[in-house]
């Protein structure tokens, strides 16, 4: 049975739209497994008969889903995002997904997007646009790099991407969050913004940039009752760790904290865990500036 079909559904979130930015999945290449329950670590949907890891941002639709909001996804791949709601809609009411096709880092189809979006329920915010599905290919699909080995365009592709779409999507969608009653976001960034690593050159500063900008956000909006949540993430099974280039990068950054991954394995977190925590700090009365959260057995440095 797959983790999302254990999800105990709930009522709390319905009657909320909640957008899911960078919804997508990749085709399964290896398995890593829970420390103490030795289960796989990844959420998997099947499409035409392969099984297909999801991402942060489709796990996180499905869970919201089971607690009854009503999810829109977006990526720039139609055919992916049809696919996700298909298998989801095995567990949850199909008219709660929702899903559009869209660049986000195109100014007139994010203005579009927003200005076509139904107003008829309170619209929350989940931002998970990441590198990883193609906006720029990485070589071996590894970010963490020596310094002498970061290529220049990495460095300005790693930075603006996501803060760009970032950027974007919140001045397009501020307007109407400042009509709501409450509005809630979650900006994933990641525990390499606070957990350093000596690969970490871009992809620590990428992620230090959105952290910040999503700090920015939290102060500048919360008394117009727009409560933002830096959510950050360490280490998640999406199909990124699957590349045996990237697992000797994260064994040597392990190295770096004494945390035995070289004998003991790679341990990562499920995306639906950060589904989880999400629908949690969508749900609680309190306002939650941010969350750390790593596998069991994932050095836990915050801070460091
Ligand atoms: N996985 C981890 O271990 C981990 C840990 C901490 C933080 N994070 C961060 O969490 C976020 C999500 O991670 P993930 O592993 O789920 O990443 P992912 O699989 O690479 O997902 C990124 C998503 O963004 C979409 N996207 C990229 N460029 C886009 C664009 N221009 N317009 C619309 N959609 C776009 C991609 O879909 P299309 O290419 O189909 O558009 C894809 O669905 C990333 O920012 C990542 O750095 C990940």
């Amino acid at each position: 049975m797959s983790r999302l079909e254990r999800i105990v559904k709930s009522e709390r979130l319905k009657g909320k739209r909640i957008i899911i930015t960078g919804c997508g999945y990749k085709p399964l290449k290896h398995i890593f497994y829970d420390i103490t329950t030795g289960e796989p670590s990844h959420d998997s949907i099947e499409v035409e008969g392969q099984e297909m890891k999801l991402n942060i941002g489709s796990a996180v639709a499905g869970v919201l889903a089971l607690n009854s909001a009503t999810v829109h996804m977006v990526s720039r791949s139609e055919g992916k995002l049809k696919n996700i709601k298909k298998c989801l809609a095995e567990f949850v009411d199909d008219h709660l997904i929702e899903y559009s096709a869209l660049d986000l880092l195109d100014e007139d189809q994010v203005k579009r997007f927003v200005e076509h979006l139904p107003r008829d329920k309170p619209i929350y915010w989940v931002q998970s646009v990441g590198l990883g599905a193609g906006s720029y290919k990485l070589k071996d699909d590894n970010p963490y790099l020596p310094i002498e080995k970061i290529p220049l365009e990495l460095i300005e592709k790693e930075s603006q991407i996501v803060l760009r779409a970032t950027h974007l999507m919140m001045q397009e969608l501020l307007p109407t969050f400042r009509e709501q009653d409450e509005t809630r976001i979650a900006l994933i960034t990641s525990m390499s913004a606070i957990r350093g690593y000596s690969y970490g050159a871009t992809h620590c500063a990428a992620k230090g940039a959105i952290d910040r900008y999503a700090n920015a956000c939290m102060l500048g909006l919360y008394k117009e009752n727009i409560f933002v949540t830096t959510i950050r993430p360490g280490g998640v099974d999406t199909g990124m760790y699957d590349n045996p280039v990237v697992q000797e990068a994260v064994k040597d950054a392990a190295d770096e904290y004494q945390c035995d991954w070289r004998n003991k394995g790679i341990r990562l977190a499920p995306p639906t865990a950060v589904g989880e925590a999400i629908n949690y700090v969508f749900t609680t009365p309190a306002h939650i500036p941010s969350l750390n959260l790593v596998a069991k057995g994932q050095f836990p440095n915050e801070g460091s």
